[in-house]
C-alpha cells in the first residue's frame, strides 16, 4: 500500500521528511515530491500550496505518476459551528465544496457530471476508521506524555463529520454564516481537502482528511491561525501522519 501525504503548508507537513527513509526527490511543475518509506510502508509527500487547484493537481500527479493507493491529508481549519474550540480535532466524514453553487442552473439539459449538484463527497468508511484509530492512538499518545514538544495543556476534543472547502480564508461572521445557511452539516472549513476527494472519487482512490482547528473563521481568525500555525501544528500533524500510516 503505497501513501500520497498532501499538506497545503510547510508547517503542516515537512517535518515529516526526516522521517522519510530513502528518500528521494522529484519535480513536477512546480512542486517537489518527496518518496521513500516510513516504518516499511511507502510514502509519497508533496507541499501542495494553498487552494483547490493546487491540491487537485497534487492529488492528480500522486495517483498518475506515483500510484499511491490512498492520498491522505492534514492540516488547519476554522471552525464553522460555535461548539468547536481552538486545538480540536474534526476527522472528515464527508467533502463539500462549499463555494461551488450550480443551484441556478437546475434542469438544465444533457448534465453529464455525477458531482453536478452537490460537489459533495463521502469518505469512504475504511479510511474514516483508520483516521479515527490514528487519532485515538495519538490522544493516548499525548496522555502518556510521549510527544514533549505538544503543550502538556493540549486536550482536544476530536469530532466526525463534514469538512467545507472553499478557495477563501473564511474571516468574518457573515462568511460563516453563509456557509453554515447552506450546509449546516459542515463543522470546519478549509482550502484543500473536498478538491482532492473529487480527483480521489474520479480515480476510486480513498482520502482521508484531518483537520486540526486552528480558529473560529470570524474576524480574530488571522491573528488565531497564525499562532496556531507557528506554534502547535507541526509536531501534531507529523505524529498523525504516521500513525494513519500504522
Ligand atoms: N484554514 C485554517 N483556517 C481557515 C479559515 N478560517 N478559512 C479557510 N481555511 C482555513
Amino acid at each position: 500500500m503505497k501513501t500520497g501525504i498532501i499538506g497545503a503548508m510547510h508547517e503542516e507537513i515537512l517535518l515529516l521528511k526526516k522521517d522519510i527513509k530513502d528518500l528521494k526527490s522529484e519535480q513536477f511543475g512546480s512542486r517537489e515530491f518527496y518518496s521513500g518509506t516510513i516504518h516499511d510502508k511507502e510514502v509519497v509527500m508533496c507541499l501542495s500550496g494553498w487552494g483547490k487547484v493546487a491540491a487537485a493537481t497534487t492529488a492528480t500527479t500522486l495517483i498518475n505518476h506515483y500510484k499511491v493507493d490512498q492520498l491522505v491529508f492534514i492540516g488547519l481549519a476554522g471552525s464553522i459551528q460555535a461548539h468547536l474550540n481552538i486545538g480540536d480535532i474534526v476527522i472528515a466524514n464527508q467533502l463539500i465544496q462549499h463555494d461551488v453553487d450550480l443551484t441556478r442552473l437546475d434542469g438544465f439539459p444533457n448534465v453529464q457530471s455525477p458531482f453536478w449538484k452537490e460537489f459533495s463527497f463521502k469518505v469512504m468508511s475504511d479510511s474514516e476508521k483508520k483516521a479515527s484509530e490514528a487519532v485515538d492512538k495519538f490522544l493516548l499518545n499525548l496522555k502518556k506524555g510521549d510527544y514533549p514538544s505538544i503543550s502538556s495543556t493540549y486536550n482536544p476534543t476530536v469530532y466526525v463529520g463534514a469538512i467545507g472547502t472553499g478557495d477563501q480564508f473564511i474571516a468574518s461572521k457573515d462568511g460563516k454564516m453563509k456557509i453554515s445557511e447552506r450546509f449546516p452539516q459542515i463543522l470546519c472549513t478549509e482550502m484543500e481537502g473536498a478538491a482532492i476527494a473529487q480527483v480521489g472519487a474520479d480515480y476510486n482512490i480513498p482520502c482521508t482528511v484531518i483537520r486540526v482547528i486552528s480558529d473560529k473563521a470570524d474576524e480574530e481568525a488571522h491573528d488565531s491561525f497564525t499562532n496556531f500555525l507557528f506554534e502547535n501544528i507541526s509536531q501534531i500533524s507529523v505524529e498523525l501522519a504516521k500513525l494513519v500510516l500504522n
